[in-house]
């Protein structure tokens, strides 16, 4: 099926060739980048701008003579702003390195991340910024920028490799120039005290919250206009592009963000480019009140990044702290920290996860090579064992677990989301249940081992067993070490009824409430066509399958690793009505998308989806795929609340009044957004809610029918 998208995309790619960063909404393109219709392939964007390959692709297949692009920007615009970035000294360097001399610019050490073909780095070069280290992942652009340029600049260096995998040495850069190719952690390792980051984009929603958020604690901000390009002459090639600098604090304070940027005229206060000012100017002003809050310098939140345990030290000498040790993701992200602080009532605390300092807790005997195992009990886990580690070139190492659970209590949210919360608690399960409960659970390493997908997986009950023995193609899997005292070799197998995950209830109760299809559901009648994006264990797929009778579900998975573990571990089933393969007629056809992919970089605080999902185009593309009655649902898990901002506003746009959530914590939500953006009113729902519950207790009175009548009731429109 990878094949399968991968050969489309490119075929897409000869037509369309991408641009950059938030690029539905905004402009310029580049010279020679024509616009192109609607993207109606709702896979052409997944990790689209993030994949060599395609950058590769597209670089190859541009005429030679249209082989040099300018993002965003060309050099006329940001002459003037840049160099006086460049040549100011910093405010925030020592007393003695301030008064040195004017900025001289053969001294500044500039790196230029995912340089491209723009000829920013040979302009610099020829205003005497001799010392320039240009990166892309690509090849093919740098061996043609480098011969381009060996004559004429020979000093200037050049380097194919992925911005991510730099092996500069911390702080050896007095400057990172980003136009269109942003990642904000290799920027704040490698970057000098005093350096600046300078990063000019048209500030899409996400990378708004990105420059905001992550450059909040010891980064003096400014923002800026960079002016139109005076040649500018066709209203299509206008744009806002704006320039974000960053100077890095030797300390990690928190001051306010100088800028210059102009309010947008009335005249132009409705279209796109002057509502996404008007956004901008806004998320500044609370930015601002933010930062203002925290100025007064007497809380400093460090993250866990900037906090080198080696220099405790200096940190509050003979003052009194409190360490925490953490081995909770959440407790990585800013908002997860604040929280925590909350809870232990303490004015000061340094907070590391666990996994960071275990080496350091270890008693002496202990030898360097020698593995410590370490136990949490974070989560009640009573036992557990590994079943298999296998490592996937798409996704990293893949674990299968065995989790025998105390009692499944998520103490987290229960205070502040008590409804919800109770839709963690399956109290015939759990708690009268005198008997263990085994999960399996599919962990992605690489995603800080969160658990992907978990399963109940249940015993094989006396009578089912002379069926099942009889079905001889059924597989099932033996495991040994169980509670039980009847015999050590105990037969299991999932119990597609369960859905182990919250949000997979809260996905069924939405699909049942609010899907024009409902009444289909459970009758006989026409297929309700429906892709799952994210196969995981499969579980949802397979609950599907079993209790929503006339679903025809095809799963989007792009590793065929996940594939093979759902099937040997998971008792994930293709049948005919379930297929695995790309969506390929999908236009104006979907009664349900559903997207359910976990995301393996946690960098952002998103841990669901990953960010091309909720990225504005991906979900246009998305909403066009949906038949006139058709619903879009998303579960998003994600730790930052500026980003989450970011993320219901984008929602927002695409589907407008027909949007639907359910909170299920204060970071996790899934969301239903139908293709008809009729407004759905808290009436409508609740008589929805009654007609749910008189329909499923009439029909099937299950466990499952339970939870998904409780879930519906959370479900409220999102305004
Ligand atoms: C939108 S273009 C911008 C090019 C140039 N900075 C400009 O302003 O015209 C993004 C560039 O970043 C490169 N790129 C994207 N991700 C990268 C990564 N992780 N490492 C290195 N290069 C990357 C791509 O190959 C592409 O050339």
């Amino acid at each position: 099926m990878d094949k399968l998208i991968m050969r489309r995309r490119k075929q897409k790619q000869k037509q369309n060739p991408p641009r950059g960063e938030s690029e539905v909404v905004f402009r310029p393109l580049p010279d020679g980048v024509e616009e192109d219709e609607p993207r109606r392939d709702l896979f052409m964007d997944l990790g689209y701008l993030k994949r060599k390959e395609n950058w590769e692709y597209f670089f190859r297949s541009r005429k030679r003579d249209e082989f040099l692009i300018e993002w965003y920007a060309e050099w006329p615009q940001i002459q003037s702003l840049l160099t006086d970035q460049l040549l100011s000294r910093s405010s925030l360097l020592p007393e003695s390195a301030g008064e040195a001399a004017a900025v001289q610019p053969g001294e500044l050490n500039i790196l230029v991340p995912g340089c491209g073909s723009s000829r920013l780095s040979e302009h610099l070069y020829d205003a005497g910024f001799k010392q320039i280290t240009n990166v892309d992942f690509s090849d093919m652009v740098i061996k043609k920028m480098s011969e381009r340029n060996k004559k004429q600049r020979p000093v200037m260096k050049w380097r194919a490799t992925n911005v991510k995998a730099l092996e500069f040495i911390d702080k050896s850069m007095d400057v990172i120039i980003d136009k269109a190719a942003l990642d904000a952690f290799v920027v704040k390792r490698i970057l000098k005290d005093g350096g600046r980051f300078i990063c000019i984009t048209v500030a899409g929603p996400i990378v708004r919250s990105i420059l905001l958020f992550h450059f909040r604690f010891g980064w003096k901000t400014s923002v800026h206009d960079v002016p139109e390009e005076p040649e500018s002459s066709s209203e299509n090639q206008k744009g806002q592009v704006f320039m974000f600098v960053f100077e890095k604090d030797t300390c990690a304070s928190v001051g306010l963000i100088s800028t210059d940027i102009r309010k947008c005229e009335s005249r132009d206060a409705e279209s796109q480019e002057g509502k996404s000012r008007s956004q901008l100017i806004k998320e500044l002003e609370d930015e601002q009140k933010y930062r203002d809050k925290y100025s007064g310098g007497s809380e400093v939140l460090n993250t866990l990044k900037d906090l080198n345990l080696e220099e405790l030290k200096e940190y509050a000498p003979g003052r009194r702290i409190k360490l925490i040790l953490v081995n909770h993701w959440i407790h990585s992200s800013e908002e997860g920290q604040k929280r925590l602080l909350a809870k232990l009532k303490a004015a000061r605390a340094l907070i590391t996860q666990l996994k960071h300092i275990v080496r350091k807790l270890a008693p002496r005997c202990c030898d360097v090579g020698v593995p410590i195992p370490f136990f949490t009990s974070g989560e009640m886990v009573k036992a557990c064992r590994t079943v298999l580690e296998v490592f996937s070139t798409v996704t990293g190492k893949i674990i299968v677990e065995e989790t025998v659970y105390r009692k499944r209590l998520d103490y987290h949210d229960q205070d502040q989301y008590p409804e919800a919360f109770s839709l963690d608690y399956d109290d015939d399960d759990l708690n009268s249940n005198p008997k263990d409960q085994v999960f399996r659970r599919l962990i992605f390493h690489q995603s800080a081992g969160m658990t992907q997908s978990e399963a109940l997986y249940k015993e094989v009950v006396e009578e089912n067993k002379k069926e099942i023995h009889t079905t001889k193609k059924k597989k099932r899997q033996i495991i040994s070490g169980s509670s039980s005292k009847k015999a050590s070799n105990i037969e299991r197998e999932i119990d597609h009824d369960y859905l182990a995950h919250p949000y997979h209830n809260a996905i069924i109760s939405g699909l049942m409430l609010i899907s024009p299809h409902r009444k289909r559901f459970t009758t006989n009648g026409p297929n309700v066509e429906t892709v799952v994006i994210g196969l995981g264990g499969g579980s949802l797929p397979m609950f599907m399958k079993k209790r929503l009778a006339t679903v025809n579900i095809q799963v989007v998975e792009i590793d065929d690793l996940v594939s093979d573990i759902a099937t040997k571990y998971f008792d994930f089933k293709e049948a005919a009505r379930l297929r695995d393969k790309a969506h390929s007629e999908a236009a104006g056809k979907l009664d349900i998308l559903i997207v359910d992919v976990g995301s393996l970089d946690l960098s952002l605080g998103l841990n669901r989806p990953s960010e091309e999902f909720v990225q504005e185009s991906f979900l246009r593309d998305a909403k066009n795929c949906l038949s006139e009655e058709g619903l879009f649902v998303m579960s998003v898990f994600c730790g930052p609340s500026a980003l989450r901002a970011a993320i219901h506003s984008t929602l927002k746009n695409v589907f407008g009044e027909s949007l639907l959530c359910l909170q299920l914590k204060v970071d996790e939500e899934v969301f239903f957004g139908l293709k008809n953006e009729s407004a759905i009113t808290e009436d409508y729902i609740s008589a929805a809610c009654d007609e749910l519950e008189t329909s499923l207790e009439a029909a099937v009175n299950h466990k499952w029918t339970k939870r998904v009548i409780k879930a519906s009731k959370l479900i409220r429109p999102l305004r």
